[in-house]
């Protein structure tokens, strides 16, 4: 019947949400775009229009305060905020990613306590998993955690964290038993005013630049072993079941980030004359448009059918959230260098916004797994 078509595209609800945040994101965080790059400050204008629409957590549940927005809802928020500000929208991807090892995995109470203020806008959420010297092997880390009476002491070194420093709350993956491995590991939340947590400086980085990427220091950090999230020694899987739901939203951040570059250039061969006509007017031009606009839809497909795979809790989900992100991300790569060619040498410049684009894109194939580990994920969950 007709309903089965209705797989095939959001419904009315999806597409109004998109029409709001993508008004939101022209009107409030695109014009603040490019100097947050060239300055690498936080998008503070983004985080306060996020906020005052109740755009910037919208997956939290709502008996917890949130809008109990599903997967795609999510998805679409971070693909309109991406198109126009990648860095910007790390800020409703990071706060699932954070949060979600609570809402999965949390006892009633952690959720309460914590998934109110990030709904509110009081609080951030970031996620701690990778260190200096456990990147692709997360297994492999080594910050301790070691029950002292009521509680948990904390120690080590948390690396690449997105929004460290501006988030409240962290999601700290460490070790409770040293001689299981993945098996001896246990995720905590850890706060911000935590006696013994502070930061590293800002990396200096290629793109999402408004995005601050610093270090977690864990210094002695006694939090109450009721911050433990789920059983001790269930942090990894827990780490590991996040991810399959939030590579989704990287494959949305990809998604954005092509789009926005596809409508960009779009324009401008349009109104750019070369050899007395529109440059849009030549077929080697159209070509490029017309793969960048298939790339892009066939990034579109795999990513929503991923996100209605996380709503639903699929078996193939592992399969479909590797699968998402490796190609989105590869796809938002491809598109923004081919909008940085048609634009030429203006497209090499900082005058226009394709190069901060392909800068951004970059990094979607690197985070939340490079995309090498999304293919091993992919292999050991073959649909
Ligand atoms: N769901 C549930 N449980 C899972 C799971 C999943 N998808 N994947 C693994 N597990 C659990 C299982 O219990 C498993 O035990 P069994 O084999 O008994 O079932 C246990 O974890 C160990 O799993 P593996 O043997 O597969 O572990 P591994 O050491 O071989 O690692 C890996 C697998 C896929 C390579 C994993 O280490 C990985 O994903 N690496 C990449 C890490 C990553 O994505 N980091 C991103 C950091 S976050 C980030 O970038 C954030 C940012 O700021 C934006």
């Amino acid at each position: 019947g007709s309903a089965d078509f209705d797989l095939y595209r959001p419904s009315e609800e999806h597409d109004m949400l998109r029409d709001a945040i993508r008004s939101l994101s022209e009107a409030k965080i695109a014009p603040h775009a490019a100097a947050v790059d060239e300055e690498a400050r936080f998008p503070r204008e983004a985080l306060d229009a996020l906020v005052a629409n109740d755009l910037h957590a919208v997956h939290v549940p709502e008996e917890y305060g949130g809008a109990g927005a599903d997967a795609l809802a999510t998805v679409i928020v971070i693909e309109e905020v991406a198109r126009v500000c990648a860095s910007s929208s790390l800020i409703p991807a990071v706060n699932k990613l954070g949060s979600l090892p609570v809402i999965l995995s949390g006892s009633e109470e952690l959720k309460k306590r914590y998934l109110g203020p990030l709904a509110k806008g009081d609080a951030m959420f970031s996620y701690c998993l990778s260190e200096p010297d456990a990147g692709s092997d997360a297994a492999g880390m080594k910050t301790r955690a070691v029950r002292e009476g009521d509680s948990y002491v904390l120690n080590g070194v948390k690396r690449w964290i997105t929004n460290a420093g501006e988030s409240e709350f962290y999601t700290v993956m460490a070790v409770t038993d040293p001689s299981k491995r993945s098996k001896g590991i246990s995720a905590f939340v850890v706060e911000k005013s935590d006696p013994g947590v502070s930061f590293g400086a800002p990396e200096k980085k290629l793109g999402i630049k408004g995005s601050p990427t610093r270090e977690v220091y864990l210094d002695n950090v006694r939090v109450p072993a009721d911050r433990m999230i789920g059983e001790e020694g269930t942090g990894f899987a827990t780490a590991m079941k996040t991810l399959d739901h939030t590579r989704i939203t990287i494959a949305a951040q990809a998604l954005g980030i092509a789009q926005g570059a596809l409508d960009y250039a779009k324009g401008y061969v349009r109104e750019r004359k070369q050899f007395g006509k529109p440059i849009a007017d030549f077929q080697g031009i159209q070509f490029m448009l017309a793969d960048m606009a298939m790339k892009i839809s066939a990034a579109r497909a795999l990513t929503y059918q991923a996100a209605a795979a996380s709503e639903r809790g699929d078996a193939d989900l592992t399969y479909q959230g590797a699968a998402a992100k490796c190609f989105a991300s590869d796809v938002a790569m491809e598109v923004t260098t081919d909008a940085v060619q048609l634009l030429g040498g203006y497209g090499y410049t900082r005058d226009y916004p394709v190069e901060r684009m392909m800068r951004d894109a970059k990094i979607t194939q690197l985070y939340e797994g490079t995309n090498q580990i999304q293919r091993v994920v992919m292999a050991r969950n073959l649909p």
